[in-house]
């Protein structure tokens, strides 16, 4: 017995030695130690063994056992380092890794911030009002009588209360004014909502910027001033800024303003991005009732206002040929202006 189980574990070290891969170092296994493997079976003579002899038999036996478990673990640890350094040759670790994806600013969030960052250095200040308004401070107080046609329910989100998605950023000129007495230098970054049919060129959201300065002495001058240099700043020095009589119910007089700016692959024309105007002595009397105060006299008080479409500002700069694409999220859009 104790020559078969030499015999046995020599067998099944050569078996062992002799395996490749992790499939025939399985079948070693199983052709060793599994239920009708080679070392089981001589176990089973063990039953026969006399009994002055069976505990160096089973000695044997485990030594055997044992020498045959190590082996096996040390050739499965070994095939696998194999597999694995096999896997890493050809991978040159010197190559630069793969680039990282970064993000970028949406357009019309860096047009925003290039607006907000010329007017602050004149000294505008950031304000802000509620989207949900009431027709008071959206219309009312800004001399837009009740027939005028931006009141209209097809052309303005009302609800149920009475009020409604502003039309417009002009509403925080209101609400600023009944806040804070004169001196008034703020700009009013933010949404507004029309029921417009949404096409090319109009979305239901849209992205104004409004702008109020209202202190004693403010001019005509300091408005053409004022807003011939940011266009310039916007969109370069060479940019051609004009001034075209319009009516507003809250400006008089008011002003459409017209750019003339080199646009890749365009032939240069004129193109009205903001709306302008001295402040309406009525806005200021609605002002002055609202807050019972005379800080508003229109006899002490002059100002100039204006409103700018934000996403009409980024079409231009880049070309943008249809608004949609400001609100699309489409990736491929997004990461030119990184
Ligand atoms: N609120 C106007 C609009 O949405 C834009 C505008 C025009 C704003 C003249 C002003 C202004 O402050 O003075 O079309």
């Amino acid at each position: 017995m104790k020559d078969q189980i030499e015999a046995i574990q020599a067998e099944a070290l050569a078996r062992i030695e002799t395996a490749g891969d992790a499939r025939s170092l399985e079948d070693a296994r199983v052709a060793i130690l599994g239920k009708k493997g080679t070392l089981t079976e001589v176990s089973a003579g063990m039953r026969d063994v006399p009994k002055e002899e069976k505990a160096a038999v089973g000695q044997l036996l485990n030594a055997a056992r044992q020498a045959i478990t190590a082996s096996l673990e040390g050739k499965q640890q070994a095939i696998q380092d194999a597999a694995d350094r096999q896997a890493l040759e050809g991978i040159d670790v010197t190559l630069p890794a793969r680039a990282l994806h970064h993000g970028s600013l949406h357009p019309l969030t860096i047009i925003r911030h290039d607006a907000i960052r010329i007017l602050r250095r004149m000294g505008f200040a950031l304000a802000e009002g509620p989207e949900i308004e009431d027709e008071f401070h959206c219309f009312d107080a800004l001399n837009t009588p009740a027939d005028h046609p931006a009141r209209n329910e097809k052309d303005t989100f009302y609800f149920d209360s009475g009020k409604l998605l502003r039309t417009h950023t002009s509403s925080v000129q209101v609400r600023t004014m009944e806040g804070q007495a004169p001196p008034v230098r703020i700009i009013a970054p933010g949404s507004a909502y029309r029921r417009d049919e949404i096409d090319a060129t109009h979305l239901s959201v849209f992205n104004q910027l409004e702008g109020l300065y209202v202190d004693t002495d403010v001019s005509l001058g300091d408005l053409k001033g004022t807003l011939e240099y940011f266009f310039h700043e916007l969109y370069g020095p060479k940019t051609e800024v004009r001034f075209r009589p319009h009516f507003f119910p809250f400006t008089e007089p008011s002003f459409e303003i017209d750019v003339k700016l080199e646009v890749k692959g365009q032939a240069p024309r004129w193109i009205e991005v903001a709306g302008c105007g001295m402040v309406d002595p009525a806005v200021f009397e609605a002002i002055s009732s609202s807050r019972k105060d005379p800080a508003y006299d229109p006899e002490k008080v002059t100002g100039f206002a204006f409103g700018m479409g934000l996403d009409r500002l980024a079409m231009i700069r880049w070309g943008i040929k249809d608004i949609r694409l400001l609100i699309e999220n489409d990736a491929r859009f997004l990461k030119q202006f990184a």
